[in-house]
């Protein structure tokens, strides 16, 4: 079976947040209760991705590292690798050469998130694919933002355009990126674009020329919210509260999802939530180990 290694890219200036993010990363600030960074981190481990690089800045690698240390306490690997300058997305396989090796690797951008039932199916069943591309595309209503994809009436993807000013769909590519092993030779081929950046979109523009890019459309039942303005990451604060209060399950819970999908056995789970038991968050651990030894109605993934 192909064995598919994860990346979170969590560098960058994250210079739309200041003040709040000129002296920490964005991913490490938190979206509710629990720093941004657990919630790319969870998407990754919902794949089934246990090898994992967390590319940073210089300057906040210490701190990622004190977080989220080498992984093993999630039963999965954690690598970290620094980016000196944001030079694009792209860069991220440059940086990443000799972790990825010969395996698939799929890319999150460590602020986006994502939530809904179609993500666990989706990411599975890509996490199979060791030939071309799948990405993501979402309908938003500020598509000028991001990559615009375009789909002809067969809904196959034909054209890509990086934040144009008239965009012609409403379908933005998210965050989200599955590579085969050739993703590390194309990002070497990258020109930086005008703004001095490894463009992720040329990239995908790459595996579109030899007809190996798969674009899904993410259905409207899913949500995918990006939290790099201020308003933007308080709405999805409200987003991930509103959820956690209502259903009384947390998203984006990387020891929940660890254990849910046997990464960790109860024991772990119980020893990790030790230290988190003050601010309610170990408590949490604590009741859904306990409602899986108490009952049949517990989620498994
Ligand atoms: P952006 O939001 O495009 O950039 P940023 O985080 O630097 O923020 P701002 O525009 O406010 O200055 O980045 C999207 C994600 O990708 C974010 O998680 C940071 C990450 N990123 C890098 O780590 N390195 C890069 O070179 C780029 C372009 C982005």
């Amino acid at each position: 079976m192909v064995k598919r290694k994860g990346i979170i890219l969590a560098g960058g200036n994250g210079s739309r947040l200041y003040p709040i993010t000129k002296a920490t990363s964005k991913q490490l600030i938190p979206v509710y209760d629990k720093p941004m960074i657990y919630y790319p981190l969870s998407t990754l481990m919902l794949a089934g991705i246990r090898d994992i690089l967390i590319i940073t800045t210089p300057n906040d690698r210490v701190t990622f590292e004190k977080l989220l240390g080498n992984g093993s306490q999630f039963g999965i690997s954690i690598k970290y690798k620094i980016q000196a300058k944001p030079e694009g997305i792209a860069q991220a396989f440059l940086i990443a050469e000799e972790f990825i090796k010969n395996s698939s690797v799929t890319l999150i951008l460590g602020d986006n998130l994502f939530h809904g039932d179609f993500l666990v199916n989706q990411l599975q069943k890509n996490y199979l694919l060791n030939e071309g591309a799948s990405i993501f595309a979402y309908s938003v209503s500020d598509p000028q933002r991001y990559g615009v994809v375009e789909f002809d009436s067969k809904g196959i993807a034909y054209n890509i355009e990086e934040k144009p000013i008239n965009p012609k769909s409403k379908f933005a590519i998210t965050g989200l990126y599955f590579y085969d092993n050739s993703v590390v030779e194309k990002a070497k081929k990258i020109k930086p674009s005008d703004r001095g950046e490894l463009e992720i979109t040329d990239l995908n523009k790459m595996y579109m020329k030899e007809g190996k890019l798969n674009v899904e459309k993410m259905n409207r039942g899913m949500t995918w919210l990006d939290t790099g303005t201020t308003d933007s990451l308080h709405e999805a604060a409200s987003y991930i509260r509103t959820l956690e209060r209502r259903q009384g399950l947390k998203i984006g819970c990387p020891e929940e999802v660890a254990w849910r999908m046997d990464f960790i056995d109860d024991d772990q789970l119980y020893s990790l939530s030790i230290d988190l038991k003050k601010s309610g968050y170990g408590e949490y651990l604590q009741n859904i180990l306990n409602e899986s030894k108490n009952s049949s109605g517990s989620y498994k993934y």
